[in-house]
């Protein structure tokens, strides 16, 4: 299958399923912001408490925050956002269509100039220059159509283009790729979300929806440490929602205005204090990764070493396997002025390998920032190491979108089977990781009509459901069921048939049988035995 069909496919199943809806649909969509339908809220929620799970519950060592969204302005004059978290934006001069300048396609070809233009009938003149490409192969005429699009617009009807010239341009980047027409100069657009608090619209109360989670943590983080009794190094992980006016949505979900992350400000001590306190700084090991348990003279290049494999394990542990991701180590020339080392987290998705998560390690650049901003220390006294200094952070942070995103991509699989009438048929199946399944276990009565059969299956339901999601279906052929459960990606089918309430025989009381998603494969198990099947394989 072709990615863009694949694509296609995957985009009608999450509509069709409940996945993923486009926002506000019913008034022609928003561009750039989705809903979670009643499948994808529950994935999302999966995906989300996982993580939590394995950063804070299963860790001594970090603890979680959840701030607010809206923040004091300062922490973004502070942190740099308002001066340089902007794209460069062009406009297309006969469309208005806004596009990043730094994405669009170099092209070739001969450029037409004109002076302006007059009306034919009116005489009236329009002085305005423009310019059109016209791509190899194409006739003259269809650089002139443009021309005359243009001009129209500025209120002439019977056009006659003036001052015509060409030249032959290489790899320009002045035009719009999609109809050849100029675009305007680039320029900064800040991509901050902006807002007033209070009832006032002045410049004193505009404050901004936070662009990233990891600010809030550094203004509170003297109040965790305070909190929390931990000492350096430990971390503050956070999930919430962030806010870009992407210049560009696209690619489905992956790049949004409105998107969830999962950050971790992992702080650690200077190299400096490592080395006074332990006489050595360790060394990234040249081949294999860094692992637990952490150990006292790891400097940042072994912590941030350490991270990516804890981030790559996790990802694994939900059903991304490592052949499905890549490792980008940002090259010297790409870090930001404050980086020491980044590494991007990619996903092999149908329209490209593109980031899942970033893991930088930001030196102390952020504390710093904000010591100097609000005028309060920042500094952490280590008493270990008898030295005070401002500690130094690892940040793995993660769009929770993009991974859900990355979820459904992977899973989806459509094979050939043969129906229960020996008929072959197509069945597509989201094959998620039991983990992250939004429901565990589909619980079917063979016949709705056989109270004994219902009541049983009704009792398998209560048993379960306090322990994981389950949906319950008495509707259709028992192959339509299973049809449908796969398509929802769940990874298990409990069937309560003739055999569970003892019709044939007492030595198949009290079994249900217990289908398989992904091999179809169907066991005999005891209804006593379900939780202890089902309950390491889901959690
Ligand atoms: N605090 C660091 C930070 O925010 P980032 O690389 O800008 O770094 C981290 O964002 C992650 O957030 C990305 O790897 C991606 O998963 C997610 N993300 C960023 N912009 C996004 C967008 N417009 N739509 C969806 N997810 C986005």
């Amino acid at each position: 299958m072709k990615p863009t069909e694949r694509m296609e496919k995957i985009v009608s199943l999450c509509k069709r399923r409940g996945f993923i809806f486009q926002s506000s649909e019913i008034y022609g969509g928003i561009n750039g912001f989705w809903d979670y339908g009643p499948l994808g809220a529950e994935l999302k929620r999966n995906v989300k408490e996982l993580w939590w799970k394995s950063m804070t519950k299963m860790r001594e060592d970090v603890v979680g925050l959840d701030a607010s969204i809206i923040m004091h302005p300062a922490i973004w004059k502070a942190s740099g956002h308002c001066d340089t978290f902007a794209d460069p934006m062009v406009d297309c001069l006969l469309t208005k269509k806004r596009l990043r300048a730094d994405q669009i396609e170099p092209q070739s070809g001969v450029a037409y100039f004109w002076s302006g233009a007059k009306d034919e009938v009116s005489g009236k003149e329009v002085c305005e220059p423009f310019s059109a490409l016209l791509a190899p192969g194409k006739p003259a005429e269809s650089a002139r159509k443009v021309a005359t699009q243009f001009y129209s617009q500025r209120g002439l009807q019977n056009v006659v283009l003036l001052g015509e010239r060409t030249e032959k341009v290489e790899n320009s980047t002045k035009y719009n790729p999609e109809n050849g027409a100029l675009l305007t100069e680039p320029r900064m657009f800040n991509l901050m979300f902006k807002s007033h608090a209070g009832p006032v619209e002045s410049e004193e109360n505009a404050v901004y929806l936070r662009p990233e989670t990891a600010q809030a943590i550094f203004v509170q983080f003297k109040n965790v440490l305070e909190t929390s009794r931990q000492k350096v190094p430990f971390g503050i992980a956070q999930i919430g929602k962030a806010f870009r006016n992407e210049i560009n949505p696209r690619n489905y979900t992956f790049r949004s205005r409105e998107f969830e992350q999962m950050e971790l400000e992992f702080f650690i001590k200077p190299d400096e204090v490592v080395e006074k306190q332990c006489g050595s700084v360790a060394s990234l090991p040249e081949s294999g990764a860094p692992t637990d348990p952490p150990q006292a003279n790891w400097g940042w290049e072994v912590w941030h070493g350490y991270w990516v494999e804890q981030r790559m394990r996790w990802y694994e542990s939900i059903g991304l396997t490592r052949d499905t991701l890549e490792q980008y180590w940002q090259k010297k020339e790409e870090l930001a002025h404050y980086a020491r080392a980044t590494v991007d987290i990619l996903y092999k998705f149908p329209f490209g390998t593109q980031e899942l998560e970033g893991i930088a390690a930001r030196g102390n650049f952020d504390l710093t920032q904000h010591q100097t901003h609000s005028g309060k220390s920042m500094e952490y006294f280590d008493q270990e190491a008898t030295a005070k200094y401002i500690p130094h952070v690892i940040e793995p942070s993660a769009g929770v979108d993009r991974l859900l995103l990355a979820l459904i991509c992977n899973a989806y699989a459509e094979e050939e089977v043969v129906d229960e009438k020996g008929k072959a048929e197509v069945r597509t199946v989201m094959r998620f990781h039991p983990r992250v399944a939004p429901i565990k276990v589909g619980i079917f009565p063979l016949l709705k009509n056989k109270p004994v059969l219902v009541e049983k299956a009704l009792a398998v339901r209560d048993l379960l459901r306090p322990f994981m999601n389950v949906f319950y279906d008495d509707a259709g052929a028992i192959g339509r069921r299973y049809r449908r459960q796969d398509e929802a990606g769940t990874p298990f089918g409990v069937t309560i048939d003739f055999d569970t309430i003892g019709e044939n025989g007492p030595e198949m009381e009290g079994t249900v049988t217990l289908r398989h998603r992904d091999s179809m494969q169907q066991e005999r198990v005891k209804i006593s035995d379900l939780l202890s099947i089902l309950l390491p394989q889901v959690q």
